[in-house]
């Protein structure tokens, strides 16, 4: 429910971002409200492509952490908006420069594959980046004879390779959010509702996808939501996803597959951050330029290998 005093700061928020030439650029899990002030909402792959194609030079992303500095890596000449600096992934801060180094070092000849969801200094000692929208896509493309070390989510890592029947070896980190929907969750819901399709996050335990009607993206799930003829849907990824599937498809009986399924990172960012972000253009992201270009690189390869 959308609060009076929601709707008279989205109304300044509107107000302010066309005044000041702001583009907003928001993820699936972020609130409702914020999705509907935004001019873009998608998944991290289209967030990144929108930044880079955005028709204005001042994004604000409404994002947990990687995503804003994924939009200020690929547009250097743009000014990038964080409205909330502690709105980060825990996943993404999971793993260290050395960890990518001792791989190299180990195996020079080696690929280093890094999901979006890491710091930019992870991106830079990265061969390539990818989203759960193109991971199976790209790795694919990829020699192969080579040894792939895949970061940092492990379910990620697992499931593609089990799609794929490719070994990767998967630095052994998780996002806790999807990590927590356990295979008896599911069977629960499934035994509650034995009509329901369900849908789950590629970053699930790979026993949670294994019992899934479909895997993908946040963005993959919602089409799959709309489009498919059942209308009861266990949902297994962050809640925030519902606003868009219910504003699509109104007529859809959606069910979270369990109730952990919130990411209060993602959930740090409020209307009153927007605003206030958009009255001070705070916080501008920026990255030391030697670690953008290298970073750049590995992002700029997942666009041409995702095509
Ligand atoms: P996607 O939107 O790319 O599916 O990513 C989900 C996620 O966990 C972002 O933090
Ligand atoms: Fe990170 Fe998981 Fe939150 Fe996405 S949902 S930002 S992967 S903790």
């Amino acid at each position: 429910m959308v609060h009076q005093d929601d709707t008279k700061m989205m109304e300044e928020i509107r107000w302010l971002k066309a005044e000041k030439s702001v583009y907003i650029i928001a993820h699936y899990y972020q609130n409702g409200a914020i999705q509907d002030v935004a001019d873009f909402v998608g998944d991290s792959y289209a967030m990144a492509l929108a930044a880079k194609d955005s028709p204005l030079d001042t994004i604000l992303v409404a994002g947990v952490d990687f995503m804003a500095e994924s939009a200020a890596i690929l547009c250097p000449d743009k000014t990038v908006l964080s409205p909330e600096l502690t709105s980060t992934c825990p996943m993404a801060d999971s793993i260290e420069v050395s960890d990518v180094e001792r791989f190299k070092q180990e195996h020079p000849e080696g690929l280093v594959v890094s999901f979006v969801n890491t710091p930019a200094a992870i991106k830079a000692v990265s061969d390539i980046c990818v989203t759960s929208s193109n991971a199976a896509r790209i790795i694919e493309k990829l020699p192969q004879d080579v040894p792939i070390f895949f970061v940092p989510d492990q379910n990620l890592g697992c499931n593609i390779s089990a799609r794929l029947d490719r070994p990767l070896e998967c630095f052994p980190s998780s996002c806790p959010i999807h990590a927590a929907v356990t295979p008896e969750s599911i069977l629960e819901k499934k035994a509650q509702y034995p009509d329901a399709a369900v849908l789950v996050h590629p970053e699930c335990d790979p026993r949670v996808v294994a019992l899934a009607d479909y895997v993908g993206s946040t963005a993959g799930i919602i089409d799959y939501a709309v489009h498919t003829e059942r209308q009861q849907l266990i949902i297994g990824t962050e809640c925030g996803i519902f606003h868009k599937i219910k504003q699509v498809s109104p007529g859809k009986e959606l069910i979270l597959a369990d109730p952990n399924l919130i990411c209060q990172d993602m959930k740090k960012i409020t209307l009153e951050k927007v605003l206030a972000s958009l009255q001070t253009m705070e916080t501008r992201i920026t990255v030391p330029e030697d670690i953008r270009v290298k970073a750049a690189a590995a992002l700029e390869k997942m666009i041409e290998y995702s095509s």
